[in-house]
Parts: structure tokens; sequence; C-alpha cells
């Protein structure tokens, strides 16, 4: 049986600046955030059946257990993008996990759009309105992974997306502390340090967006003041980059990663290595990336070929 196969890698993100405004009538929040993609990235490769064959679709993880599959947001991506093109026929997701689950570096949301962009590609689906309100329901940052830019600004609930100019690639080096930071709770600890005051006002993102304008004060995060007071291993991530060296240091999405900008030219190999040899958890070297990786249509080995 002849299946038809794509896959791409599915980049993790950290968010250079993420300013959280009022909170909205359908409970989300108004945001201002600048998604920026990096070399940490999971690999997903989607296989289609025949339209004559059954309409099944499979979630396969090589890594993690990621709970049931029908939870999983790469899997709920692929049954809703069948919905809307119709498709027929088995869908066959591969995830090989290697961005830490519920991090703040948008793991489950880069799987979701790498299916969808993936099958996208197999079923010849070219409407990139629809497969953008498709990401946009399935969570509030996969917009952005559907790859208009690796480095892009996202409003309304971070599910608006305008790309920005790529930034020059630059080395980072992230910190995985093993701690659950709940994305609601972090919001509702915001949200009670601000009581009794109006939501700040959002700022613009500065055009052009240059690594100076990062570095010389945009670049912040709104949960890191109710963040890493109450997570002391998130503290020491960033005191421990700031220390070692990095220019800047922040929490990347409301946690419990976080990563520090190294001086340009510089790589993040030895600060990474040393480190993780103080911490128990891992500091790992990634840098920004300057394009998204593609989708690639593969030959099906399971079913041979010339
Ligand atoms: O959209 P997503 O599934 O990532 O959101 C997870 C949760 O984070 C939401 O249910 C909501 O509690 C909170 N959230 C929010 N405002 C946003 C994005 C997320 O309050 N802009």
């Amino acid at each position: 049986m002849t299946h038809q196969v794509a896959r791409t890698l599915a980049p993790a993100k950290v968010n250079l600046a993420l300013y959280v405004g009022a909170r909205r009538e359908d409970g989300f929040h108004e945001l201002v955030t600048v998604f920026q993609a990096i070399s940490l990235a999971d690999e997903v490769e989607v296989r289609l059946g025949p339209a004559s064959g059954d309409a099944t679709t499979r979630l396969v993880v090589t890594g993690p257990d990621l709970g049931p599959e029908h939870d999983n947001l790469a899997w709920r991506a692929a049954d809703a993008l069948r919905r809307v093109a119709h498709v027929a026929g088995s869908i066959e997701i591969r995830l090989t996990k290697h961005i830490p689950a519920g991090a703040g570096l948008g793991g489950g949301s880069s799987d979701a759009a790498a299916v969808l962009r993936c099958l996208a590609v197999l079923v010849g689906h070219d409407d990139p309105g629809a497969l953008n309100a498709v990401a946009a329901a399935l969570g509030s940052d996969v917009p952005f992974f559907l790859g208009a830019s690796p480095t892009a600004a996202g409003r309304g609930r971070g599910e608006r997306i305008d790309r920005l100019p790529p930034l020059p690639e630059r080395a980072l080096v992230v910190a995985m502390p093993s701690v659950h930071v709940s994305t609601p709770g972090a919001y509702a600890a915001l949200a009670s340090q601000r009581e009794g005051r109006p939501a700040p006002r959002l700022p613009e993102v500065p055009t052009p967006l240059s690594w100076d304008a990062v570095l010389g004060g945009f670049g912040h995060n709104d949960f890191e003041d109710v963040v890493a007071p109450r997570h002391p291993e998130i503290a020491a991530s960033l005191s421990g980059l700031r220390d070692a060296g990095a220019e800047m240091a922040m929490l990347s999405g409301s946690g419990a990663a976080s990563f520090g900008l190294m001086p340009n030219g510089r790589d993040g190999r030895a600060v990474a290595e040393r480190l993780s040899d103080h911490h128990d958890w891992p500091f790992l070297p990634h840098r920004t990336l300057s394009s998204l990786p593609p989708v690639e249509r593969v030959r099906d080995r399971a079913t041979g070929g010339p």
C-alpha cells in the first residue's frame, strides 16, 4: 500500500518579549509578544494512506510519555485539518520529542503546526487563511509556527501574527529545570499581583526590531516577577545565566524554561557545560533561527520503491 510521506523539524520558540495586558471577556489576555524560533526541535513525519483505505488517525511518539493520543495537539491538528480539508485515508504522525513538554518553549504548539504544514503539502491544501484558523483554534501559539517568519510579533491572545525581519542568528543557552508551571496559574498570579490597578498599556514593538532594541529594554517578560520567586530552580537558572556572562536572561512563556542570550559572536557551549555541572537540570547550547525548517516530501521507505 503506497503512502505519501512528508517530514519537517518542529522548532521550539522563546519569547524575546512578553507583555500581558487586560483580561478579555473570553478569559484570554491581550498580549504583545515577540516569538523567536530556535534550533532545539522535534522531528515530525506525517504518512498519509490511500483515499480508499481507512480514515484512522494515529500518533506514534518516540521519547517521553505524552499521555492520551487524542489529547495531544499534534493528533488534534491532524483531526482538525482532516475535517476542514476532507482528507480521506489513514494519517500516521511519527513524532520524535526533544523539546520538553509544558516548558514555555512551544513544543506542543510547534508539533501541531508541523503536522498542519506536512498534511497541507500532502493533500495540496493551499488556503493559508483556513490553515491559520485551524491553528488558532488549537492554541494561541500555534499560528506562529505555521512559519511566516522565524521572528514574529504576536498580538491579540498571541494568535495574530505579524512577521518581523528575521534577526541575525545568535547563540543562546536554554535552562530546563524539571518543575511544572501552570500557564493559567501564572496568568492568575499576575492578575492577583495587579489587583486594584488597571492593566498596563501594551507597548509597541520597536521597528525595526533589532538585537539592540531587545537588549536595550524591550526584552522583558511580565511573568518573570510572579513565576521566578515561586520556583527556586527558575530563579537559580536566571541568575546562573546572568552570572555566566549572558547579556540578558529571561523566562520563556510562563516557564519553566529560561534562556540567556550570549554576547554577539560567542557560542554558548562552554557556558552551558559549566552551568549544567553546577545545577541538577540541563542547560543546552542553541541558537536562534534565521529561517524556518521547510517541509520535505520523502520516498516511502516502508513500501519500498526503486
Ligand atoms: O491558547 P492556549 O491553549 O495556549 O492557552 C492556555 C491558557 O492560558 C488559556 O486557557 C488561558 O487560561 C491562558 N491564556 C490567557 N491569555 C492568553 C493566552 C493564554 O489567559 N493570551
